[in-house]
């Protein structure tokens, strides 16, 4: 590509080009009218920081902790699935990026590189998203895999025991195993850098699924497959049950409502994800950093609120932390880099927002990120 690299949107516009459509398009969507991914994002932006001057920022400081671990910058690499098909090892990729970053990584469930494959490829330890089956002795085998991996949290996803439909699935053929559709198979032809690093990946299938997918010949949507095999009734009650099988740290992701964050403070679980799953869910639910205020209010320094949805730069980033957030999570940033770049394209995403929420640090007068409140935001909230 001519054009040099500035944001994350040019990392996008690479992508777009060099990984199939159907992959694409299941990163960079969202589900039926695409209401909350678009608000995700707009919400974000009507937010005005405001612009302080004669404050000697000359030394500044972006380190912190999340779940009381180091990290460079309060930043983590949201659990995505089919990542290993943005790019070949995609997982491996994006972990590696953001161990050497110093910020953390989170496995999917659904992730093509199992969490073994992930674990032998990288050096530290990494998170691991969990979604609860119906058939708890599968899902009890994925904590235990998460354990032997000496997984440092566990983020237990609430928002999606059914799934929101993704237009763009169905009308791309995705299904579980993946496959290729004769349409899928043309336009695949057209991108020789991905088949590379596909063909030369560890794993083409969702690593951590073996006996619990079909074959070739029982192809399902991933919308049935889901419908199939997560379990619809998980509720309050079996937080007790994953606090037997899983003994570390606790993260639960998607919260919206300040009643359930509430819930989720006095059950002690360690942090919360403010979100909505990237808009990929609930349609019409509010953007999360519309959320997040009330959210932070409602818990009360209980548990670490991390929020995610929409973040695409550090200005970003830096809303989300004067409203309250300990740290936000990115899901579509660093799959465009993934899928423009691989390893280099996803630490560059993260050198970008790190960049910008300096920079933006020192032009609203701020020095340390740890010290970041809603006096830098113009306007009530
Ligand atoms: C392609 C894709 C796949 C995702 N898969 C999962 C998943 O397997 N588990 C999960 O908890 N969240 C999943 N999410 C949601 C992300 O963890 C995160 O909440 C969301 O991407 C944040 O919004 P953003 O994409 O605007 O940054 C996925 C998101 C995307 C974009």
């Amino acid at each position: 590509m001519s054009q040099t690299i500035t944001n994350v949107l040019d990392l996008r516009e690479l992508a777009r080009r060099r990984v199939p459509r159907a992959f694409f398009e299941y990163a960079d969507r969202g589900s039926y009218d695409e209401i909350t991914l678009n608000a995700n994002r707009r919400a974000l932006e009507a937010i005005r920081l405001r612009q302080r001057v004669m404050v000697n920022v000359d030394q500044r400081n972006l380190a912190t902790t999340i779940l009381g671990e180091p990290v460079s910058f309060p930043l983590a690499l949201a659990p995505t699935g089919l990542t290993g098909l943005q790019c070949g090892d995609g997982e491996i990729l994006a972990a590696r990026a953001a161990q050497a970053a110093g910020i953390p990584f989170c496995l999917s469930t659904m992730s093509i590189c199992s969490i073994e494959q992930v674990r032998a490829a990288v050096e530290k330890p990494f998170w691991f998203q969990l979604y609860v089956m119906r058939d708890r002795g599968f899902t009890e085998s994925l904590v235990q895999r998460a354990i032997a991996a000496q997984c440092n949290a566990l983020m237990l996803t609430l928002d999606l025991q059914i799934q929101g439909q993704r237009h763009r699935e169905i009308k791309n053929g995705l299904t579980v195993p993946p496959k290729l559709t004769l349409a899928n198979f043309l336009d695949i032809l057209t991108r020789p850098r991905w088949i590379w690093s596909v063909a030369r990946g560890k794993s083409r299938s969702f690593g951590n699924l073996e006996g619990r997918i079909g074959g070739a010949d029982n192809l399902l949507t991933l919308a049935q497959w889901i419908a199939q095999q997560f379990d619809p009734t998980l509720s309050w009650r079996d937080l007790d049950w994953l606090r037997r099988i899983w003994p570390g740290k606790l993260i639960l992701k998607g919260i919206l409502d300040a009643e359930d964050a509430v819930i989720a403070a006095k059950a002690g679980v360690d942090a919360i994800v403010v979100s909505n799953h990237g808009g990929r869910q609930l349609d019409g639910a509010a953007a999360s950093i519309d959320a997040l205020p009330r959210i932070v209010d409602a818990v009360g320094g209980r548990t670490e609120v991390l929020f995610d949805g929409g973040i695409l730069s550090g200005q970003s980033l830096l809303k989300g932390l004067a409203l309250g957030a300990r740290a936000g999570l990115i899901g579509k940033a660093f799959l465009y880099g993934l899928g423009a770049l691989g390893e280099a394209g996803v630490a560059k995403v993260i050198e970008i927002i790190r960049k910008e929420l300096d920079v933006s640090m020192a032009l609203t007068g701020q020095t340390d990120v740890r010290h970041v409140t809603k006096e830098i935001l113009i306007g009530d909230r």
